[in-house]
């Protein structure tokens, strides 16, 4: 019972910081301090959610062209991707935060996109040489605008880890 209503004061407060900083770049730099000053440990604490919206307009345009025809024109992909197919490689996988895309951090998502599928794995072509590091940017704004706040928030809290374990 308690848990919710702090739950809603978080979402209500998640809301209104989106609201003032929706001008921000979704992947500042400063990321990793937004954490300090709240008290830990919680599981979900406050975030700022701040989506760039031509950023992500950028990012249709490139997935609609590179990526829609595996991964599905909503990032749906593959209702089998959990399992290989009969070439004993894995169907594309959704990107819209029913899959488990958010369990990778930003920059292990750049270099999979980069590298593409391991031999073996999948069909996924590398996408080095072919797309700047800009527009990779973007379609990763691009599917991450289809996650809920909770999918979100939890690949936020896995990637600022990943971020302050480097050295
Ligand atoms: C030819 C089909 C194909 C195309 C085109 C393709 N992908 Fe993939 N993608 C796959 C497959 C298959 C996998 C899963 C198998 C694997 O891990 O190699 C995958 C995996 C991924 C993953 C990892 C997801 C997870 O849950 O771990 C991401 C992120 C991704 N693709 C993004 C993209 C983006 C962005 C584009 C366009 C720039 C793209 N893919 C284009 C087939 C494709």
């Amino acid at each position: 019972m308690r848990q919710e209503r702090r739950r809603t004061k978080i979402s209500a407060a998640i809301f209104s910081a989106a609201v003032v900083l929706s001008c921000a770049p979704v992947f500042a730099d400063s990321h990793h301090d937004m954490h300090s000053g709240h008290e830990a440990p919680v599981a979900k604490g406050p975030f700022t959610r701040a989506i760039d919206k031509s950023l992500v307009e950028r990012g249709r345009t490139v997935y609609l062209t590179n990526c829609a025809q595996c991964h599905g024109k909503e990032g749906e992909g593959d209702t089998h991707w959990r399992h290989r197919g009969s070439d004993g490689k894995f169907p594309p996988p959704p990107l819209d935060g029913s899959g488990h895309a958010w369990h990778h951090p930003l920059a292990d998502l750049r270099e999979m996109i980069l590298e593409g599928s391991r031999p073996g794995e999948g069909n996924m072509p590398g996408w080095k040489g072919k797309l700047s590091d800009d527009d990779i940017g973007a379609v990763i704004a691009w599917f991450q605008s289809l996650w809920n706040d909770d999918v979100f928030e939890a690949w936020h809290q896995i990637d600022s880890r990943a971020r302050s374990d480097k050295p």
